[in-house]
């Protein structure tokens, strides 16, 4: 059972149809890691994806606030981006832990700032410049995230190659 996906070379257009295809499949909520450099497209995707959800408020960006949270019919999601924290420390403040209940998702633009402070990913994103276009791929690192890419498959199979 492939715990990967991925597919390089795509446009905008098409990582906004990868992550739209995301909703409705992360039901059971779970962390979500996005990894990529500087304009890599983080955001797109998370903005494609709680669209897709339906937030239906004005998606901000959580670059200075830290955290953005949103509802999803009865599901709470969240959006971090940790770029501008400096340590760890710095996320005390947001009761992480407390953030995990309730079925919620928790989509975290640059993880690798949090350190352990962030609870465990169930899938990673990561995003890689490739010219004007970017390499995709999403790998599941827990038995939940397993289950969803599991259950993504189908979805993504006709734009993502497995690997
Ligand atoms: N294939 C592509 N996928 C995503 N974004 C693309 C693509 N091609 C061009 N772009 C552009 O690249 C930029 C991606 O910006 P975005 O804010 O999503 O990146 P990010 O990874 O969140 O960066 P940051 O680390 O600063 O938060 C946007 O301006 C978008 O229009
Ligand atoms: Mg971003």
């Amino acid at each position: 059972m492939s715990d990967r996906f991925e597919k390089t070379g795509i446009d905008e257009n098409e990582l906004v149809a990868i992550a739209r295809k995301f909703a409705g499949r992360l039901d059971a909520g779970g962390v979500v890691f996005l990894k990529g450099e500087l304009g890599a497209g983080k955001t797109t995707f998370a903005r494609a994806l709680m669209s897709a959800l339906g937030v239906g408020e004005r998606i901000k960006s959580p670059t200075y606030s830290l955290i953005e949270s949103y509802r999803s019919g009865q599901q709470p999601v969240h959006h971090l981006d940790l770029y501008r924290i400096a340590h760890a420390g710095e996320l005390e403040w947001l009761g992480l832990p407390d953030l995990l209940d309730d079925r919620a998702l928790i989509l975290v633009e640059w993880p690798e700032r949090a350190g352990a402070a962030l609870p465990p990913a169930d899938l990673v994103i990561e995003l890689r410049h490739a010219g004007e276009r970017r390499d995709f791929s999403v790998t599941a690192v827990s038995a939940a995230g397993l289950a969803s890419l599991q259950g993504l498959r189908g979805a993504l199979a006709p734009t993502v190659g497995s690997t």
